[in-house]
């Protein structure tokens, strides 16, 4: 959500604002604009829609310029509009903004400051150029200091001013910014990836502190405006190269990657053959004796990849686990106390909800461990414990090959749990981490075996307008994330059922023809999944079963699709596959903007 780019240097800052707004594309947005300095006076270009309308703004009015700050924007106070858009700038025109964050207090700083002054946007951002102008005393950083004070809620700023042509402003608290050393000059963005190639090395910003970015120099300050030293943090390349190579989209690419991406995040857990989360995990004592629940927190994808752990720390390593959403369980008093253990589940580490869930769990007491694919993110820095899913960078908004990792990150910890509480032992601990490391292999042959069936589906669901996903026990939980997906990309209404609760309302929905995708792997119950199945295909459904090899002859009334066999406790993995290939194949055949689906944003940093 949000995207900040600024650039002081030696050559004209333009083109390397647009090209980090385009790397900042992937976290949403609905507008864009860049501010600038035009010799002593500040210029600034705005534009609804996407880049390519901004693009055009700025050739027809091209500037040479060695200062300048960029925003891409998902509308939060104000709906997408030119007047909304940021960068926003002051009456006395010396000072413009970007903001990422929400200020929560905003409606009563405009009343309790300005009581008579007519704003020009609807934004929570636009009083901040108002509050700078208010207390600029001649010294920025002690301005800044001074506005951050009065500021409640969460922000990521850049600010650039007619006072200090040859200085960048930015401060942050509780959403992400960087501080970038690079050749050309020195930059501050939302995340690495906007500056890759031009710069070395980088700084996180937090807790209010502030930053002076200058062609050759960066200097920070805390939040009362007192000189301090930050350790750099070098960029590091692989991480970030990722084109589309010959994939059409990122999605495609992505789901491409999940062998690899499941491969790598194993393979730290294990030393000489052997699973070894020590250096990851609370100590086994805590782990063996101390611990009495777990709960697992998160949104989206990644709370439907903790309902698959929760199913697994409660028949594995038999402790109680309540997985919930971050953000219900934030707003919640939950029970928890120094024996849980809290996991956070998280893509980006940046999750708005997700991160003040987490600062609960801590407050109350629990051994925060965080799951999370972006190193150095405001979670990951939060947590006591850090499991990294080694996926890469993740572009498209929808999640595949994180989610795939975060999957591979909870059998390996329910796993550990259980050896260490000797829930599970001997014969059955080794064949289940036997199937474990096969998981990247099995998941290449779910690919392979699956993509082309699949597509064919696709051409016969496309039109739909209504779609079921059905399954019992982890096939519920991987069914619900199939169901985000056909939402998320293909905007098709769809929903996921519990299978046996379909007639308790839900089966008054099908008609001839509805799409129902029942995934049903689990041994004890998959005749009761098929039985649901018999029931919606008798009111006309249209049925589709995906199940392992063994179980393909159960039904002769559906479509199946046969993912290889694993241990039943891993079929989340596989079983995913073809609901992720679905919701792609649908999505292309309406023309959806697959990567960037509309009003959805990769990093959600507001509540
Ligand atoms: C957004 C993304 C989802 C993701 C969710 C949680 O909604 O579109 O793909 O699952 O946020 O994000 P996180 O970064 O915390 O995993």
């Amino acid at each position: 959500m949000c995207g900040i780019i600024g650039m002081v240097g030696v050559k004209n800052a333009i083109p390397y604002l647009m090209e980090g707004l385009s790397r900042l594309e992937y976290r949403g947005y609905d507008s864009a604009g860049i501010a600038f300095l035009n010799g002593n006076q500040l210029a600034c270009k705005k534009a609804l829609g996407k880049l390519e309308n901004l693009r055009k703004t700025i050739q027809n009015d091209a500037r040479n310029t060695n200062i300048g700050i960029g925003h891409t924007r998902w509308a939060t106070h104000g709906k997408p509009s030119f007047d909304n858009a940021h960068p926003h700038i002051s009456p006395n025109a010396k000072f413009a903004v970007v903001h990422n964050g929400i200020i929560e207090n905003a409606d009563s700083l405009k009343n309790e400051h300005f009581p008579n002054t007519s704003f020009a946007s609807q934004t929570d951002t636009e009083v901040i150029v108002h509050l700078l102008q208010k207390y600029y005393n001649g010294n920025m950083v002690q301005t800044v200091s001074c506005v951050q004070k009065l500021l409640l809620g969460s922000y990521a700023l850049g600010i650039i001013s007619t006072e200090y042509p040859n200085t960048l402003f930015c401060t942050a608290k509780g959403s992400p910014l960087i501080a970038a050393v690079g050749e050309v000059g020195n930059f501050i963005a939302s995340d690495v990836s906007a500056v890759f190639g031009y710069a070395s090395g980088y700084y996180n910003l937090s807790n209010g502190e502030i930053c002076a970015v200058q062609e050759n120099d960066i200097k920070f300050f805390n939040n009362d405006a007192v000189c301090i030293e930050k350790q750099i943090e070098p960029i590091i390349a692989d991480a970030l190269i990722n084109d589309k190579q010959s994939f059409e989209h990122y999605m495609m690419l992505e789901m491409m990657q999940q062998p690899d991406a499941v491969r790598n995040t194993l393979e730290p857990l294990f030393i000489n053959g052997e699973m070894c989360l020590d250096s990851f995990v609370p100590d086994s004592h805590f782990l063996k004796n101390s611990l009495s629940k777990i709960v697992i927190v998160a949104c989206g994808s990644a709370y439907h990849a903790g309902l698959v752990g929760e199913r697994l720390f409660e028949d594995l390593a038999r402790v109680e686990t309540k997985a919930q959403i971050a953000s219900e369980f934030r707003y919640s008093n939950p029970i928890i106390n120094q024996n849980t253990l809290a996991i956070f589940i998280s893509q980006s580490g940046e999750t708005a909800d997700t991160l003040a869930a987490l600062r609960l769990a801590k407050l109350k007491n629990a051994k925060v461990l965080s799951i999370v694919n972006v190193r150095s993110s405001a979670i990951a820095n939060e947590s006591d414990y850090v499991i990294y899913t080694k996926a890469g960078r993740e572009v498209a908004v929808a999640t595949t090959k994180a989610y795939s990792s975060q999957l591979a990150v909870l059998y390996a910890l329910s796993l550990y749990i259980s050896k260490i509480r000797q829930s599970v032992e001997g014969e059955m601990y080794d064949g289940l981490i036997k199937q474990l490391l096969c998981l990247p292999q099995k998941i290449s042959e779910t690919i392979i075996n699956t993509q082309s069936l699949v597509k064919c589906l696709a051409q016969h669901f496309y039109t739909q307008n209504d779609m079921y996903f059905i399954g019992r026990q982890l096939d519920f939980a991987v069914s619900m994330e199939g169901s985000l997906k056909c939402k998320e990309i293909s905007y098709i209404h769809s929903e996921s059922y519990a299978a046996g609760e379909l007639k308790h309302g839900t089966i008054s929905l099908i008609e001839q023809g509805t799409p129902v995708i029942a995934v049903a792997t689990d041994e004890t119950v998959i005749g009761k999944t098929v039985s649901n199945m018999r029931e919606v295909e008798a009111r006309g459904a249209k049925t589709v079963l995906v199940t392992f090899e063994k179980y393909k002859d159960c039904t002769d009334k559906s479509e199946v699709i046969v993912i290889p066999e694993t241990a039943s406790q891993f079929s989340a993995s596989l079983s995913v596959i073809p609901l992720q290939f679905l919701s792609y194949y649908m999505a292309k055949l309406r023309g959806c903007d697959i990567d960037k689906p509309k009003n959805l944003a990769k990093s959600v940093t507001v509540e």
